[in-house]
């Protein structure tokens, strides 16, 4: 309890701002480039210096794999000065790496900072996403309906004809289901390559993304990111972890989790007030892209908090030398 007092997001948000900040503008140089890992690793190298200047007991419950995967911000690492609220921090320093390395759009660098104890430690398998924007009853869908279930029960929440919803699905073999179930309705499809956190974002900024719905199998982890993107945003999501195999079944044993087959909603994910920074790598339809201009480099970045709702976008400029 006295942790949750402590949690001053206000001040902390500000402080987030610019870890998210520096991720960006250190892979700004590989936009394109065909080195995903080269534009990972120099995010990852400045979220951590940056991280690193906070003044938190930050726990990272969601990065970059686990410790012996990881040289950096893997789970558990413990990141902060050592001098401020016990935290858990949540990060995808580069969401979009392939994105990023073909300079198509939606990477972004993502971080999520809430009382400890309240992030999901998702382990690092696929989860059976769904997400809809603000403004519709609870459990207005579910992840127990089938997509063309979804996709109809949707269109009566929001008054509209099936064929006037556009679902967003990841475009891979395994959705091809899916994808033509969703169809089948009338509705229209809208496949992305990678970025699925950016995907369920769209969701919650519907009149200017035109994506109403997301839904299939990505990371769990992002899936974590995403829930609290939309708990500041505004918006449902469900999550259930699937398993390929028992490496998988011990990894969430591991990550201390004993259902297999429960289905997380929003804020089973995210329990308690949560504060997100996100900057644009690539230009996308929720956050623009870092932008090179003569003698600086600008980002953009959407900083929300869902203890009042508030998101704001920042733009910073850092001189070139
Ligand atoms: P990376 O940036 O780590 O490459 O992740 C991109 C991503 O598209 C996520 O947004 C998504 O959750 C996951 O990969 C999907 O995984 P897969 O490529 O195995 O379908």
């Amino acid at each position: 309890m006295a942790e949750t007092i402590d949690f001053n997001d206000r001040m902390l948000s500000l402080g987030l701002a610019r870890v998210s900040e520096a991720a960006a503008l250190a892979c700004a140089d590989l936009i394109g480039r065909g080195d995903e890992k080269a534009a990972d690793q120099a995010a990852v190298n400045a979220m951590r210096e940056q991280l690193n200047l906070l003044n938190i007991k930050g726990t990272v419950v969601i990065g970059e794999g686990e410790r012996d995967e990881a040289p950096m911000l893997f789970i558990g690492e413990q990141v902060g000065r050592r001098d401020g609220p016990a935290v858990d921090i949540a990060l995808d320093p580069l969401e979009g790496t392939t994105l990023t390395a073909k300079a198509m759009p939606n990477a972004l660098t993502i971080i999520a900072m809430a009382p400890r104890g309240t992030l999901l430690h998702a382990p690092d398998v696929y989860m059976d996403k769904l997400a809809i924007g603000p403004g519709f009853p609870d459990d207005a869908v579910s992840l127990e309906m089938s997509p063309r279930e979804r996709v109809e029960a949707l269109a009566d929440a929001k008054g509209c004809k099936p064929s006037q919803i556009t679902v967003c699905v990841l475009e891979r073999p395994r959705h091809q289901e899916i994808i033509d179930d969703i169809r089948g309705t009338g509705a229209a499809v809208f496949l992305i390559t990678d970025g699925d956190v950016a995907a369920v974002m769209h969701c919650a900024e519907s009149r200017l993304t035109g994506i109403d719905m997301y839904m299939g199998l990505g990371g769990a982890p992002e899936g974590v990111l995403a829930a609290g993107a939309l708990k500041c945003m505004g918006g449902q999501m469900w999550g259930r972890l699937t398993f390929r195999n028992d490496d998988e079944r011990t990894r969430a044993a591991n990550a201390g989790i004993t259902d297999l087959d429960r289905i997380y909603a929003r804020d089973d994910m995210v329990t308690d007030q949560v504060i997100i920074a996100a900057t644009g790598v690539t230009d996308g339809s929720v956050v623009a892209g870092v932008k090179r201009r003569p003698g600086y480099v600008e980002t953009e970045t959407m900083l929300m908090r869902s203890r009042t709702g508030s998101l704001r976008r920042m733009t910073y400029r850092s001189r070139l030398e």
